[in-house]
């Protein structure tokens, strides 16, 4: 049987495991075998002792659980240490984040691996079981409410008491994909009065069905602003100059906004400027989800809060599916028991086809170099 190794991510504050008790027994029911790094599942609150439970053998070494793996299951690209153990012609799936940490692509070619990166997994309707970015993205949603919220000194919904009424905090979504459109429905649920914004049209229903108000610059360039892949374009800089003036207005008077726009292999969009920050209230709060790819706010830094002149919190949270670990390593690690079953035939015997459709899309590194067209030089 082919076997799957699950290491103990080694990132700093990299919570989430790629496989839990409960993908171990499916992954085994699939046909393969499961070794897991002893620790591995810690930080999602997965014990050695529940992935043994289910089957799969816990190794105390990185050494002990690599060495003999044929796949490598991961969150985030595998460390120096974790490619060095591979054995040769290993198969290694992870959230590689391509476009930015290219030096982990190049070593893993260099190894022989390989190496899918689950963002590259196409967005068509037999691959939505397997879309990591999605399942990551939506609890990021989730949990940049929760941020923001705690953040806030105030309450979220409306209050009415003997001792006067509170009024209902207003949240503005910026960027509605997975991720925002999460937010929109967990500020609702939260009672706050919601507003969102983004440059693809298809976003204004999707908004609406939510309760929610639909703020954008309604015009030509923004009823062509959607690739066949669904994903934004970049803007002109004319939309951006008027899209700015529209949103400025709004920003000033908002309570929480969370930002989550992202447009794919390019730095975030700049949304909101230091003048838009500064004409918030006090204690006004913004979450940018995007901080890790360039940040949609400016004063957004990884890792901090950044607190403004005027008292307002730009949170810069990284990893904000780690901050709920359980869940989003739970929906990831379901998202890789679909995508190993890409790896077998239809009689089931283990012999990934690299020119199936979605393999062929997310391989990054085979025969010792980098295949991906979007990573080649
Ligand atoms: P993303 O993470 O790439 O970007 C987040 C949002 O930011 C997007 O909605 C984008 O339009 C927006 N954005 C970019 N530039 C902006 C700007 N200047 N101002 C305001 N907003 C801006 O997007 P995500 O979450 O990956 O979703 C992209 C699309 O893919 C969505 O239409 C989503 O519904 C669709 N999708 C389709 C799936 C499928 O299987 N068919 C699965 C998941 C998502």
């Amino acid at each position: 049987m082919p076997v799957i190794a699950v290491t103990k991510e080694r990132r700093a504050g990299e919570t989430r495991v790629a496989a839990t008790p409960e993908t171990v027994k499916k992954l085994k029911a699939g046909g393969f075998d499961v070794v897991v790094e002893t620790g591995a599942g810690l930080g999602a609150s997965f014990p050695d002792a529940d992935y043994e439970a289910a089957g799969a053998s816990v190794a105390k070494t990185l050494k002990d659980a690599v060495g003999k793996a044929d796949i490598l299951f991961k969150v985030r690209g595998p460390e120096a240490d974790e490619i060095a153990a591979l054995k040769a012609g290993a198969y290694v799936v992870a959230l590689l984040n391509p476009y930015q940490e290219k030096a982990t692509v190049e070593a893993l070619a260099k190894k022989g691996a390989t190496a899918f990166a689950m963002e590259f997994v196409p967005r068509i309707t037999r691959a939505q079981v397997m879309d990591a970015l999605s399942s990551q993205a939506n609890l990021a949603g989730y949990r940049a409410v929760i941020e923001g919220a705690e953040a806030y000194g105030r309450a979220m919904p409306m209050m009415m008491t003997p001792a006067g009424t509170i009024a209902p905090a207003k949240v503005f979504v910026m960027g509605v994909g997975v991720a925002g459109l999460q937010a929109i429905a967990t500020a609702r649920r939260l009672g706050a009065v919601v507003t969102a914004t983004d440059v693809r049209p298809a976003t204004k229903e999707q908004v609406e069905s939510l309760g929610a108000k639909f703020i954008a610059v309604e015009d030509e360039e923004f009823k062509q602003a959607e690739t066949a892949g669904g994903y934004a374009k970049e803007m002109s800089a004319e939309y951006k100059a008027k899209q700015a003036e529209l949103i400025s207005g709004h920003i000033a008077k908002q309570d929480i906004v969370i930002t989550t726009a992202l447009i794919p292999g390019r730095p975030a969009p700049k949304l909101i400027t230091a003048a838009q920050v500064a004409s918030m209230k006090p204690g006004s709060i913004i979450v940018d989800l995007a901080v890790e790819q360039g940040g949609n706010t400016e004063g957004a830094k990884v890792g901090e809060i950044a607190v403004t002149k005027n008292g307002v919190k730009i949170l810069g949270i990284p990893n904000l599916p780690g901050r709920i670990a359980a869940d989003s390593s739970s929906l990831y690690a379901r998202n890789l028991v679909a995508f190993a079953e890409l790896f077998k035939t239809k009689e089931g015997a283990f012999a990934p086809d690299l020119e199936e459709e979605i393999l062929k899309a997310a391989c990054v590194t085979h025969g010792g170099a980098v295949v991906h067209p979007s990573l080649k030089a």
